[in-house]
């Protein structure tokens, strides 16, 4: 049977996702779904217009939804649901700061999935992204490997683009890795980091690469502070259906994401940045690297700081 996905929020984030699932075309379905009037169904009329040009046989379909979940139904038989409903941030705010607001959203959203779509892998992406990823979990009560959420992914890519421009070499020369959470305690890993295959660590001295984590940690902030309105959208929205695709293809491909972690490294009971299988039940097997004890340490810390904000989460 054709593959579904839907694409919740019709933002800059999901309207850009829908826009690369369709273009896949590996897809029969791309739903998109929002609370405003008219906004998915038109993104939905233009992008169906684009199929002639780019080539590809995927309908789209636009649906708003209502407060009582009004709509939903259009989500039914999904095989994976991307969650992108939520406020961005504005200059100035640390993605912590939407938290009240986004758990109202999300949890609203996370329950209809639940109920309109049972057997679906989720993808969140709204932030704060490792406790937004929480609540979708205990919203739908789906078990813990078919919901995760999208930074690794990003902020991975983030890190690479900033090592070949800083070296002036092909992005596609660069591997990184990027765990940890999705803010303040992002976890980039140079000792797993190569250029042509070599480390990182023989490429450039260690004050360069130091600064080169700054800035990945930096990434979204920088964005919002360029934009002014809103945030980062282009690469979000690539990481996030990358994983949908993964899901969909079954494919096993191992990516950062942030997952349920049950023992790796030592964390127990925690979504985190992790690297993870990931295919048609959602994260297959999380996969443990090896790290340097430094990086160890902060992958420690950050699992504590999402601790301390996840435990809040299941009041909201
Ligand atoms: P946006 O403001 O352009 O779009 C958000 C959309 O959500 C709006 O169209 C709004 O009407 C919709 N929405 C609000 N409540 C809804 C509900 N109950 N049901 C359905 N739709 C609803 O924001 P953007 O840029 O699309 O960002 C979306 C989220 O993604 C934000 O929380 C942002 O912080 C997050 N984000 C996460 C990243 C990550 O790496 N995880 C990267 C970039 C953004
Ligand atoms: C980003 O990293 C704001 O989480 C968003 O771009």
């Amino acid at each position: 049977m054709g593959k579904k996905v839907t694409v919740v929020g019709a933002g800059f984030y999901g309207s850009t996702t829908a826009q690369r699932l369709a273009e896949y075309d590996v897809f029969d379905t791309v739903v998109i779904t929002d609370i405003v009037e008219g906004k998915p169904a038109g993104l939905a009329l233009d992008l169906n217009q684009s199929r002639a040009i780019e080539g590809f046989e995927t309908k789209v379909v636009g649906v708003t939804t209502g407060p009582n979940g009004e709509g939903y139904e259009a989500i039914e038989g999904s095989d994976v649901v991307v969650i992108t409903a939520g406020l961005p941030r504005k200059p100035g705010m640390s993605r912590m700061d939407l938290l009240e607001t986004n758990a109202k959203i999300v949890r609203q959203v996370a329950e209809n999935v639940a109920k309109y779509a049972p057997s679906a892998v989720v993808i969140v992406v709204s932030n704060p992204l490792d406790e937004m990823t929480a609540l979708a979990q205990l919203a739908t009560q789906f078990p813990k490997n078919r919901v995760l959420g999208q930074a690794g992914m990003l902020d991975t890519a983030r890190f690479s683009n900033f090592v070949a421009e800083a070296l002036n070499v092909p992005v596609a020369s660069v591997r990184t890795l990027t765990l940890g959470s999705h803010g303040d305690t992002m976890v980039p890993v140079p000792s797993k980091s190569t250029v042509n295959g070599k480390p990182l660590r023989d490429a450039m001295p260690a004050e360069q690469i130091e600064e080169l984590v700054v800035k990945t940690r930096n990434g979204g902030a920088e964005v919002v502070a360029l934009l002014k309105t809103g945030s980062a959208y282009y690469a979000p929205s690539a990481a996030a259906a990358r994983m949908a695709k993964a899901v969909a293809e079954d494919s096993g491909e191992v990516m950062p994401v942030c997952a349920w972690v049950d023992g790796e490294y030592g964390i127990s009971g925690v979504y985190l940045g992790v690297e993870a299988e990931i295919g048609a039940e959602g994260v297959k097997r999380v996969v443990e690297t090896d790290l340097d004890a430094d990086e160890r340490a902060s992958l420690l810390e950050a699992a504590e700081a999402v601790r301390a904000k996840q435990g809040d989460i299941s009041s909201m």
